[in-house]
């Protein structure tokens, strides 16, 4: 670490503290407002205000200097969808942050790794354990213009277990990629992004009584093309990932249609990043080779890539 780094790590540290100080009582008060936060969780959502707002702020762009909360809070519970993993594995990152451990890569490209809290385990595990069962939107009271957009989101939502299979079968898909690369290599895997290839959507759309696709506004296969109405939706999951770093399901519940994100991650880039930076000649010659009117490279990290379609 050079020197204004460390000096401007202190300096936040500080202003961490500074703040933290400020926040406290305001933040007591927050809780007892609100009828809607089990007080369980009144602890964590203290400590974490105190603690962990101060650099992962909520909202606006502006002077961030860390990703909000509610961004880590997705990623992690996307990656560690057990609440026991979660808070270990939440403890384990603020006391050690390496690397290796981050599941938020373009988050330590963007604002450099955290540095490492030494706050006592108890405290994390609190602050994990409110994250994980309290949805930020749901710890916000009412009146706020933007607690009614959140609200409105809220209303908007497909059930937990629409969700909850998409997401597993996203992790179903991004394993077996892994798997297929580490095997193959980039090159050779190039057949297993394909959503047909997963077991755990044709058991599990049959148990749900739904189907699911795969579309895009920028597609490799031309099968899975938005249409237009698709179009405008992947439209405002774009506005959302730039405007709050993250983006939000979405259900038409007359239509029976639930639309879930598919965001990029490292890994992607080797198949779908840029040709000279991420993906490699080899790669890139079977891919051309295969799909002549690709569109899906050019991306980055953390960009709406194509959403899950389930029809009822
Ligand atoms: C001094 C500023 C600062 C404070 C205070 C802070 N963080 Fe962070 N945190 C960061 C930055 C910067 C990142 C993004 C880089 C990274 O992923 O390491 C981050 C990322 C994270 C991540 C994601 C790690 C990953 O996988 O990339 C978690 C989890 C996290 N913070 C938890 C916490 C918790 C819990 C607290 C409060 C106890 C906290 N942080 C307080 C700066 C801070
Ligand atoms: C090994 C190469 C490879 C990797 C890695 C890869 N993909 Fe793909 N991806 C493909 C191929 C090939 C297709 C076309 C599949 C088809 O024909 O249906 C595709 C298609 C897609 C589609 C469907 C829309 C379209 O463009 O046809 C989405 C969405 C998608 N990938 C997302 C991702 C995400 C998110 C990741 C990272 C978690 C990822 N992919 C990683 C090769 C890859």
């Amino acid at each position: 670490m050079d020197l204004s780094r460390q000096i401007y790590v202190v300096l936040t540290v500080l202003l961490v503290i500074l703040l933290g100080r400020c926040q406290s009582g305001q933040t007591a008060d927050n809780v007892l407002d609100n009828e809607g936060v089990n007080s369980e969780y009144a602890e964590g959502r203290d400590l974490a205000a105190k603690y962990c707002e101060a650099c992962h702020a909520k909202g606006g762009g502006r002077m961030r200097v860390a990703p909000p909360l509610q961004a880590v809070r997705n990623h992690y519970l996307e990656t560690f969808p057990d609440e026991e993993d979660f808070i270990y594995a939440m403890v384990d990152f603020v006391r050690h942050p390496t690397r290796e451990k981050s599941v938020m890569p373009g988050a330590v490209e963007k604002f450099g790794l955290m540095s490492a809290l030494s706050y006592s385990e108890d405290k994390i595990e609190a602050i994990a354990k409110y994250m994980y069962h309290v949805d930020e939107s749901d710890g916000e009271g009412k009146g706020k213009g933007k607690r009614q957009h959140k609200q409105k989101h809220k209303d908007q939502q497909p059930s937990e277990e629409i969700v909850a299979f998409a997401m597993q079968t996203k992790k179903a898909l991004g394993q077996q990629l892994m798997q297929a690369i580490e095997r193959e290599g980039a090159a050779g895997a190039v057949d297993f992004c394909h959503i047909e290839a997963i077991p755990i959507t044709d058991s599990m759309s049959e148990h749900l009584g739904v189907s699911v696709r795969r579309v895009s506004d920028k597609p490799r296969n031309p099968d899975n093309a938005a249409t237009n109405e698709e179009h405008k939706i992947l439209k405002r999951m774009h506005r959302q990932m730039e405007r709050h770093g993250e983006a939000f399901a979405y259900s038409d519940k007359e239509l029976g249609r639930h639309y879930i994100p598919i965001t990029t991650n490292a890994m992607c880039l080797q198949c779908h990043g840029k040709p000279d930076e991420h993906i490699n000649t080899q790669t890139f010659d079977v891919i051309n080779a295969r799909y002549p009117n690709d569109l899906a490279i050019g991306y980055d990290v953390d960009q709406i890539r194509g959403m899950f379609v389930v029809e009822e």
